[in-house]
């Protein structure tokens, strides 16, 4: 602890933690981590349980509404979320605004922003029923805003949803689905989706989710929100990691494959080069991510499915082996996290790697929005609002510009 008073003596007593590595921002009741155990709970029930037993509208209402849905609430919650999944015809104009070439996540922070103006009465975000409609209209629109994205920067029509689909089988059937030409979703392969959806959907106080909880606590409109989540998101420390992942692995089979491992593990210790091995370390985990584990399992289960072998696979299972057994890594608990595997099974679904950060998007939109609606539910929440340590100059005398050098 610095007692600031001694620099700042209006200031009074505060912490000084850059990152917030110690601390909590809020009181929330959804998600739990034990980061040395290696430990992922959402509402209590551990996400294996829920990867394994539960599907995408399960853990989604009970992130949202705290307890598992009865199979009353359940296709009720579900109708609800399938009513919500079009989005307004004006809004596709939007998209022949951006580039060809636009980065996905560029055009998702634009449209997800945008739609606070096709629905004003979000502006009371005091009340609840506006409160709820605008979560459940958030986690519906995510895919369809996606997958138009998509389909914007390759040229092909955009594809309606279709709402005899589930979440994961909709969004395939809008990524893939070409007018005029008949496309089947594969439901093995939409059920691994899910999985990854699941894996995905919330993880407390990360750099998205309190970004979401600091423009919320302005009052902003949950469509603000999200979009300032959505490009919290995006950088390579933190949901980018995906993308960015992929990238490494192709670039060390480019280079010749496993054995430029070694080299690559040497350039992420080496302290005069900013390369990081990416997909591993966590700020929470000091142990093995739960949710890379599972993403590991899926990866195989895709690739079986698909009779495929990935090189990319056997770099990534190398790559862990080695770094798991250096001193750089064993000391500093660096361990894969959940954006380690993840590329991998994304690309052998046949999604295309500007997309991978914007999957992460749609998932932890529910997250977004639950941590959103417990944040406004607390009427004695204040507005985020942190101090510093001024570093600068103290008072100076303006001068004039003709006295300057
Ligand atoms: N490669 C090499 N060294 C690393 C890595 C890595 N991937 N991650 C951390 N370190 C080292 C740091 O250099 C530091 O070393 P030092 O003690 O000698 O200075 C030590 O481990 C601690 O790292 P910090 O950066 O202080 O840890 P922090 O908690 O701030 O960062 C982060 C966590 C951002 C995830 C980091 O581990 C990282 O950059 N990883 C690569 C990017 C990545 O995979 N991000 C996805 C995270 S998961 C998610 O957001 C969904």
């Amino acid at each position: 602890f610095i007692d600031i008073r001694k620099l700042q003596p209006s200031t009074g007593m505060c912490t000084f933690d850059p990152g917030f590595g110690s601390t909590a921002s809020c009181e929330s009741s959804i998600t739990y981590i034990d980061g040395n155990k290696g430990i992922l709970l959402y509402r209590g029930y551990p996400i294996e349980e829920l990867a394994a037993e539960g599907d995408f509208i399960d853990s989604t209402f009970l992130l949202l509404h705290g307890e598992l849905p009865s199979k009353q609430e359940k296709a009720l919650f579900e109708r609800e979320i399938k009513y919500h999944t079009l989005v307004h015809e004006q809004l596709i104009q939007f998209y022949r605004g951006f580039r060809h070439d636009a980065h996905p996540m560029a055009i998702m922070v634009g449209v997800v922003g945008a739609l606070a103006a096709f629905y004003p009465e979000v502006a009371e975000v005091r009340n609840p029923q506006q409160q709820l409609r605008a979560c459940y209209r958030l986690i519906a629109k995510m895919p369809t805003l996606a997958a138009m994205a998509y389909k914007t920067s390759i040229g092909q029509p955009i594809i309606y949803p279709r709402n005899d689909l589930n979440y994961a089988e909709n969004f395939l059937h809008m990524m893939f689905a070409v007018p005029s030409e008949r496309y089947e979703v594969d439901p093995e392969l939409a059920k691994a989706l899910e999985i990854i959806f699941i894996l995905h959907l919330d993880h407390e106080q990360n750099a998205s989710t309190s970004t979401v909880r600091t423009a919320g606590s302005s009052q902003a409109n949950p469509f603000a929100c999200v979009a300032s989540g959505i490009a919290a998101l995006w950088g390579p420390a933190h949901g980018g990691a995906n993308e960015a992942v992929l990238k490494m692995l192709e670039e060390i089979d480019r280079l010749g494959g496993v054995e430029q491992i070694p080299t690559m593990v040497a350039r992420a210790k080496d302290k005069n080069d900013s390369f990081r091995l990416m997909g591993f370390g966590h700020r929470v985990y000091k142990s093995y991510d739960p949710r890379a584990k599972l993403m590991r399992q899926v990866t195989y289960r895709v690739l079986e499915k698909l009779g495929r072998k990935d090189t990319l696979l056997d770099i990534a299972m190398e790559l862990e082996k080695i770094a798991l057994q250096d001193d750089y890594f064993v000391k500093r608990s660096l361990y894969p996290n959940v954006d380690f595997y993840s590329g991998i099974v994304l690309r052998a679904l046949g999604i295309p790697v500007e997309m991978y950060t914007v999957l992460f998007a749609m998932a932890r939109t529910v997250g977004w929005v639950a941590q959103w609606k417990e944040m406004v539910a607390d009427a004695t929440g204040r507005i985020t609002r942190p101090r510093q340590i001024y570093t600068g100059e103290l008072r100076r005398k303006f001068i004039p510009v003709y006295e300057r050098q």
